[in-house]
Parts: C-alpha cells; structure tokens; sequence
C-alpha cells in the first residue's frame, strides 16, 4: 500500500473543490446550500444527486452512494485510490512526493517483470505459428476461421508448442522461478517439474488499455474441451476490469461501442473494418466493465451470441449496463450463430446495418416476452397485450411510446387502440399510489436496512448530524442522555462512539468524518446524514428536543417492558411489588417530560 502523508490528501482534497469536480461529470444545479443533478451511477430522470459545497461531499438519495471528491472519482473513473489521488494532484497541479515502501518498489518490480514475460511470451507464440515444423496445424485453423495475416500481426495471435519450450525460453533470458510462476504462463507440479500452461493452442494476448500484455487466452484447434484457457488472475491481470480489444478500439471512432462475447467475434470484426467492438474476457459482463464501455462511449450495443447463454448473458448485461445509465442498444443476429459466422456469411455492409438497426430496451423486452408466448393462443395474446401495456406505461415521452405502439401493433397484429387502452387501465390504476408516494417524499427517506424501528433510526442520524456539526453545543447533553450500547443499531454505535472519542479529544471540527471509516456503506451513510436536509431551524431547541424524544423513548419502552412482565402470571408478590413501583416511577418520569 502507498502511504501518502494525511496532510498531502488534505491539501490535495482543499485544492480539489468538490462542486469544480464533480462537475465535469454532472450537470449540477444550485438548490438551496446544496446542489442536484442526475446521478452518474445509476440511472434517473429526476435529480437525487446532491453535492454539498460546505461538507465537501456527495450523496445520492436515488441509490445511496456518497462520500468525498476521492470517492466519486475513483467511483466515476473506476480507479484505485493511488491512481485517484494522482488524477486529482495532476488536476491541480500538486507534485506528489515518491512515497514507496519497499513492498512497493518489491512488488512494482515483479510487475514490471510480468508484463515482459507477457510480451517475450507474445512474441514468441506468434513466431512459433509461422514456423510451419511445429504449427501446421495452427495455420491450417487460422485459414480456417479466415484470418488473414494484418489480423495475426494486429493481435499478435500465435501458437503455443507442444511441450515446455516457454519455459525454457523464460530461463534462458534469465527470469527467476518466482517471476515465471508469477506469470501464470507456467506451472510447478507436485514433482518439481515446470510445465508450460499452454500447449498447442490458438494464443490470443489480451492486452490493458495502455497496450501491456496482461494475459492470454488460448484456444483448442478442434472441438476438444475446454475449448479455452485463460491466464489466472495475478498482479497484473483481473479479468472483471479489462475488455478485450479495448486499446484497439480506444484508436477509432467510439461514438457507438459494440460489446461481444467471443475474442474470435471481436477479432474477426476488426479484420472487417468494424473496429469499434469489445470482448469481456469469459465472464459474465461485470460493474466495472460497465463503467469501462460507460466512459468510452455514448452507446453500448450488446451483441451476444444468438443462442441461449447469449440471450441470458444479454439480460444480464443489460441489468449492470442500464444501472449505470448507459444508453443501450441490442444487436439482433439473425441467419448466424454469432457475429463472426455473421461477418464471414452476409459481410460488413450488412453487418453495419445490423448495427444500425440495433433496438432498444423495451424492443428487447418485448421480443423476449413474444418468445415465450404463443400469440396464435387467445389466453396468450391477452397476456402479451397486458405486459406490453407494463411496459410502455413507464416511458415517460409520450412520442418515444406513439413509435413503440406503432411498431408493435403493425409487428404483431393488435390495434393500436386495444394498446392505449390497456395503458390507461395501467395509468389510473397507479395515479393514487404515486400521489402518496409523492406526498412522503421516498427519494429522501432512509433506506431501510434493518428492521430498525424508523423514527429510531432517523432520530439517532440526526444525533450523529448534530454531534458533526455542532458539537461545542450537543456534545454534554447528548452524551449525557444518550448510551452507547442503547443505540438500534452496530453502526450507529460505531459512529457515535468514534465521534464522543474525537470530541473528547478536543476535535471538534469532524466533517471529514468521513475518512475515519473504510468500508464502503459507511462513508454512503455517512454522506447520506450530511447531505440530508433535517430541517434543523433553531439548533439549541433542536438538540433539546431531541433529547427529549430520546429521554422519552426510553422511558416508555421501559414502561411496556415492565407492563409485559406484570402480565405473567407466576412472578412472588415481592417481585411483583418491586415491578409496580417502578412502574410507578416510570410513569412519574413520563409526565415529567411531558
Ligand atoms: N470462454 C472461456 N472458456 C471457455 C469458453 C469460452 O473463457 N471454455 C470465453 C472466451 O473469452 C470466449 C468467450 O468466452 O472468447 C465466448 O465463448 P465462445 O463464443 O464459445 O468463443 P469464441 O471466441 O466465439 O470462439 P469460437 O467462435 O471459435 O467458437
Ligand atoms: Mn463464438
């Protein structure tokens, strides 16, 4: 881990304004003290992003997240808190001191080792499917699947041998065995022995978007099983945060971004002329490849492969792509089994078109719902109608809806006036909830987390608030009235806990509270109770008030605990005595407050 001194983040958070920051991401727009737009990480249509310019920090009441400047930026460009912290000193111009350890310089150097392993190894695969004594039948493939030469040079594409050349290669120029293993490229068995991963498979280097080799995949030239390896994950190497074909595609026009599944379809369309195209790396798509395809591009277009697991991989990526507010398209593949037979049989023109024809979200589900459907069947036809109706009663633009409704109707033959008047069936039905959903304000409440009593929890936030805010006033009386251990919940606890610490202390400038804690749904909760607007008004009468509730809360859970035991039967008259007495105590107590 890097240690940057406390007092260089600081400097580098003070000259990092967060509003200035957040901007460049945000349309923000001044509400009050605080500022709204539309949250960057999931997708809205009304402004439940807030930024707070006195506490330096954001949250957001749609999904929850918050922290500080180095959170949203890390979050937003999907980097490491070193990398982070770079961004913002470049940003504002701070020159960061060299601050490795010796772990760090130990394990830069290991990864620096990895990454020309990668590259010698690279070289030498694809020197190897040239050498016709050894990969004949490697070349007979690629001939095969029509690649042509620009392509094998393009990706580097080769052959792995038939026993341990690598690895002898490797030791030659001089490599240590930590290093090799370190690779991933070659493995130690039981008996000492080194074996090459690879062995007579098609090699395809996967490369980061700064063009470094992180790791291969290598396919079988027959139908043999598994029909690829990949590199394990290793210092350099995770494969949920890299797409293939990235640094490629990175040098064209990314105003759309295609995203396939196989290296095969991404290389084969690049061969085509279609550069624009991306592979995730043997996984389902992940977030933060998301947020990869999100920051490269306007618009991401899925395309999967045709048959089942592409259209369950399909429904999966479009859960994290719509998440993330991407604009999302759907490639249909129709006539092929993916888009590289697509490619090879109909050509680029035609592929273009297919691109160009990409549908939508609701098209998709639509489609979806039609698959499983029999529409030949009245019962059938009567369910379609109503779940089209669900559907397009959400779109907000009524002129995006008058298309879908036209398409639909010529598409699967029902009237366009069987589908308005379905919708207005939907829409009356839900006019009184939204009313009352609107009435008590959701995007703002808590969310719930536990089954924490909620006047509870949000009193007990306020707490926290106040303690933060104004401590020289809140600080006796709420520490004198309010227990540690009676708080609803640990973290509350924590916090509460943390804060009467640093209070003690002396401390009471606490607004980067936030960088006490680590983990992530802290520092959201946290934002949260310092972007939330508690509507304090007079501060003392505040924190009196709320002590009081809380004094009062107490008293009366005391009251029907004891009631409760009252009720059992088979308590001593002495026991019972002493019950009555408190509860008489208790009551007294009570109406003292009130
Ligand atoms: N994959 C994998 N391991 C497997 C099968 C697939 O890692 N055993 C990953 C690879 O990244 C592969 C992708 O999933 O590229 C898609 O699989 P598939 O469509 O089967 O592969 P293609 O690359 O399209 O290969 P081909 O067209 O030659 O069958
Ligand atoms: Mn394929």
């Amino acid at each position: 881990m890097v240690r940057y001194s406390d007092e260089l983040i600081d400097e580098i958070r003070s000259r990092n304004d967060i509003v200035d920051v957040i901007s460049q991401y945000v349309v923000l727009k001044r509400s009050g003290r605080n500022f709204f737009g539309l949250c960057p990480f999931h997708k809205e249509k009304s402004p439940s992003f807030c930024v707070s310019a006195d506490k330096q920090i954001f949250h957001c009441f749609g999904c929850g997240v918050g922290g500080n400047v180095i959170h949203f930026v890390s979050k937003v460009e999907n980097l490491n808190f070193k990398e982070t912290i770079e961004m913002l000193a470049d940003r504002s111009g701070i020159e960061l001191p060299v601050v490795n350890s010796e772990g760090d310089d130990k394990m830069a150097m290991l990864k620096s080792k990895i990454y020309e392993i990668n590259q010698i190894t690279a070289e030498f695969y694809h020197n190897n499917l040239y050498n016709s004594a050894i990969a004949k039948p490697a070349q007979d493939y690629v001939k095969k699947r029509k690649l042509d030469n620009n392509t094998l040079k393009n990706f580097l594409i080769g052959y792995s041998g038939t026993s341990n050349e690598l690895y002898k290669l490797l030791v030659e120029k001089g490599y240590k065995e930590e290093e090799i293993l370190a690779s991933g490229l070659v493995n130690k068995m039981d008996n000492g022995k080194f074996v090459d991963r690879y062995r007579r498979r098609l090699m395809f280097p996967i490369q980061d978007t700064r063009n470094r080799i992180i790791a291969f995949g290598g396919r079988v030239l027959d139908d043999s099983k598994p029909k690829y390896i990949n590199s394990p994950e290793n210092i350099v190497y995770s494969k949920g945060r890299h797409l293939f074909g990235l640094n490629v595609a990175k040098k064209g026009d990314l105003k759309k971004i295609i995203i396939v599944e196989g290296y095969m379809d991404a290389i084969s369309l690049h061969q085509r002329g279609i550069t624009n195209v991306v592979a995730s790396l043997g996984t389902a798509l992940t977030e933060a490849q998301g947020r990869l395809l999100r920051k490269s591009s306007e618009q991401v277009i899925i395309g999967y492969d045709a048959d089942g697991a592409g259209q369950a991989a399909t429904l999966r990526g479009l859960e994290i792509l719509n998440n993330l507010g991407c604009d999302i398209r759907i490639l249909q593949i129709e006539g092929a089994k993916d888009p590289d037979e697509f490619v090879i049989k109909y050509g680029p023109e035609r592929f273009q078109k297919q691109v160009d024809k990409a549908i939508s979200l609701v098209e998709f589900k639509i489609k979806m719902l039609k698959n499983n459907l029999n529409l030949d069947h009245p019962n059938d036809k009567i369910k379609f109608l109503k779940e089209i109706a669900n559907i397009l009663a959400k779109i907000d633009s009524e002129i995006e809806r008058e298309v879908y409704i036209r398409n639909i109707s010529l598409e699967y033959g029902i009237s366009k006036e069987a589908i308005y008047a379905e919708i207005i069936k939907l829409n009356s039905q839900n006019v009184k909830s939204t009313k009352i959903l609107e009435k008590s304000k959701p995007r703002l409440e808590p969310k719930k987390e536990q089954v924490v009593n909620e006047q509870t929890d949000k009193r007990e936030r306020l707490i926290i608030y106040l303690l933060i805010n104004y401590p020289e006033k809140s600080y006796e009386k709420i520490k004198n009235n309010v227990k540690i251990e009676e708080l609803s919940s640990e973290r509350n606890q924590n916090i509460i806990k943390k804060l009467y610490e640093e209070i003690e202390k002396g401390n009471i400038n606490n607004n980067n509270i936030i960088d006490w804690f680590e983990d992530e749904e802290t520092v959201n909760y946290l934002s949260w109770i310092l972007a939330y607007d508690f509507e304090i008004g007079e501060v003392d009468k505040c924190i009196e008030d709320v002590v009081v509730t809380y004094q009062k809360e107490k008293l009366i859970k005391k009251r029907n605990d004891i009631v409760r035991k009252l009720e059992i039967q088979d308590i001593s008259a002495e026991e019972r005595e002493n019950l009555e007495n408190e509860l008489n105590n208790t009551i007294i107590a009570l109406a003292k407050i009130k």
